[in-house]
């Protein structure tokens, strides 16, 4: 429907009083295919500018699911593009990415442990989003989506979601709670992932609950989330990558990276395979690969992701999320329609 809300006239305009028009007011005109004359009642008193911009806001508002529509096409054409690439060996893997309503889900369950927006800066907090987003994607790709509950949902990492990502309120399999875990699971149950732990996890077990710290802090806050666990009383572990991988950097991973480990460890239950497909070329780069005896040094070159990189990654899956959930309301609506 058009918009019928007045627009004030800005400085400058002059009110095009019905004198002011003179004849001219019952004239019809065309405003980019829009027929209309001055002398309807919604442009009373409006300036010829003024009634300018009313239409073409009115435009803007019929135009729109043209607009969705053609934006859905150029996604779809630059995903045929990728794959192109991808067959003829000049491009990366494009995403895939499964529809939401096809998503399979375990009794699997990772908390997220949110609780930590006040030792970040604003730059942060935004990567933790970011990084939130990258979880939500690769789980919808996973081949076994794991049950993720967010907690400790504050409204400094809120009013993040809210103003980039709004659709996360319909996320599948998520659980938004603005209370500390603690209060909501049997301890002897959860398991605190940390770089720092002396225990080395060599599973996931499927009675667990594991616990990743979500804090993004380039490791600002040493041992942060090794020290809560124990002082409350919870068993923490760190992946098993020494045994696999000798590091030639620190091995603390980043939020999604953990995430999305345990996604493939689930689908492999191969620390290695996980390790290998998840942990970022950067990392692995003069990394010592360890294959039985055999040691293999990884030479590759650095052509990995620096944090702000990163960020852009998951900014684009963002977008191609957005259009994803886009096009599948769309497809919903289409099928309720008929
Ligand atoms: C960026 S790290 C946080 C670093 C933070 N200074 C701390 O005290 O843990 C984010 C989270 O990923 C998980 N994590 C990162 N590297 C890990 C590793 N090597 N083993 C187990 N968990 C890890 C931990 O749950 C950690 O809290």
């Amino acid at each position: 429907m058009a918009d019928q809300s007045p627009v004030e006239p800005t400085k400058g305009d002059v009110p095009s009083s019905p004198q002011s028009q003179g004849n001219n007011s019952t004239q019809q005109r065309d405003y980019k295919g829009i027929l209309y004359s001055l002398d309807e009642p919604r442009f009373s008193g409006l300036s010829k500018n003024a009634v300018k911009r009313l239409l073409r806001d009115q435009l803007w508002e019929q135009t729109r699911t043209k607009r969705l529509q053609s934006k859905r096409e150029k996604h779809k054409k630059r995903m045929v593009e990728k794959r192109k690439c991808y067959e003829e060996g000049t491009g990366p893997a494009p995403i895939k990415r499964t529809k939401t309503s096809d998503m399979t889900f375990g009794d699997r369950r990772v908390i997220m442990d949110c609780s930590f927006s006040d030792l970040m800066t604003k730059k942060e907090l935004d990567s933790m989003q970011a990084q939130l987003v990258r979880c939500y994607s690769a789980n919808r790709s996973a081949k076994e989506a794991i049950h993720l509950t967010v907690s400790g949902f504050d409204d400094a990492l809120k009013g993040v979601f809210d103003k980039k990502t709004s659709s996360y309120k319909n996320w599948r399999n998520v659980t938004w709670d603005p209370q500390p875990y603690e209060e909501q699971f049997d301890k002897s149950k959860l398991v605190y992932l940390s770089a720092d732990s002396d225990c080395t996890a060599k599973e996931l077990e499927e009675d667990k609950i594991y616990i990743i710290g979500g804090i993004v802090d380039k490791n600002r806050h040493k041992g942060l989330c090794q020290d809560k666990a124990v002082k409350a009383g919870i068993a923490t572990a760190q992946l098993p990558i020494g045994d696999y991988i000798k590091l030639a950097s620190r091995k603390v991973l980043t939020v999604n990276q953990v995430y999305e480990i345990m996604l493939k460890w689930v689908e492999h239950r191969d620390w290695k395979k996980a390790f290998m497909e998840v942990i970022p070329l950067r990392k692995l780069k003069d990394s010592e690969i360890m294959d039985g005896d055999q040691v293999d040094k990884v030479e590759q070159k650095d052509d990995d992701l620096d944090d702000d990189e990163a960020d852009e990654v998951a900014r684009q899956q963002e977008e191609s999320l957005a259009a994803d959930e886009q096009q599948e309301a769309s497809q919903v609506a289409q099928e309720t329609s008929l």
